[in-house]
């Protein structure tokens, strides 16, 4: 598996997350006619969606995507997707019907979550088609592996043939949510996987550098066709030095096999 790696400040991050969303996303339009984008919630949404309202990218053609959402209602301060409409996506030119925020905070009582789940898996299906496939997708990820509501050793991470679910036990509040599960991010083309901070280092260092990890953060990289970490130098503080690859001094960016 190969991970391409960039390390750097807040602004060289964002000059590096613009000039590739720019690049897949033209590259992408010009292919298929649309751009299929996934956005996480916390840190990573706070910091690359603002310098989205600079980014030279046909609007009208993506489709958006989130990767889990708190049951709480768009105006919630909890709110993925209300995170990422007040940090700057409510200025961009998007074709509204585009815009597939998660609607998780229907009901709370577990049946009422399962068909929330399904129905907003049935939309997803409709949407992607019989060769379903998200171009690309920006994935945060906790101090202890998790990615979006995918947490380590929760059931949900066995799922194989439903694409979003419930959960109502995870341990960051809140605890009801809707997830991606693994079997959807099998279908992610590009995974740009951000994070920041030395209480990130080990979990970075098991994505990239430990094929057998059985954390949820590991298992995204490997179930998406190409990954790039995107890093602050302290969550790229334990990766081996020098480990097998180039350095490509212009933008720090490494690349390993
Ligand atoms: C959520 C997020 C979650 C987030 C990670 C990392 O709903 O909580 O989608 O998966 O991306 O917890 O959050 P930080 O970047 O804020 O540490």
């Amino acid at each position: 598996m190969e991970s391409e790696i960039v390390v750097g400040d807040r602004e060289q991050l964002a000059a590096a997350w613009i000039e590739r969303i720019e690049g897949e996303a033209a590259a992408t339009i010009a292919a298929r006619g649309r751009f299929v984008l996934a956005l996480p919630g916390g840190s990573v949404a706070e910091a690359f969606v603002p310098p989205l309202i600079r980014a030279r990218i046909d609007w009208r053609q993506v489709e958006l995507l989130w990767l889990d959402e708190r049951a709480v209602p768009p105006e919630d301060p909890a709110s993925n997707f209300g995170l990422a409409w007040r940090s700057g996506l409510s200025e961009l030119p998007l074709a509204p019907e585009r815009v597939h925020r998660l609607r998780a905070e229907a009901p709370l009582a577990l049946a009422g979550a399962a068909d929330t789940a399904e129905t907003a898996e049935r939309e997803l299906r409709e949407l992607l088609g019989s060769s379903p496939r998200i171009d690309f997708a920006l994935v945060g990820f906790g101090p202890d592996g998790h990615v979006a509501s995918l947490f380590p050793d929760h059931p949900a991470l066995r799922e194989r043939e439903r694409w979003i679910v419930a959960v109502d036990d995870a341990p960051k509040p809140p605890p009801a949510r809707l997830t991606w599960t693994l079997a959807l991010f099998r279908r992610v083309d590009l995974a740009v996987i951000a994070g920041f901070g030395a209480e990130k280092a080990a979990v970075v260092r098991a994505a990239a550098e430990d094929p057998e990890s059985d954390l949820p953060l590991a298992r995204v990289a490997r179930a998406a066709a190409r990954r790039l970490f995107l890093l602050d130098p302290p969550a790229a503080s334990a990766l081996a030095p020098g480990a097998a690859g180039r350095v490509d001094d212009s933008r720090g960016s490494i690349r390993k096999g």
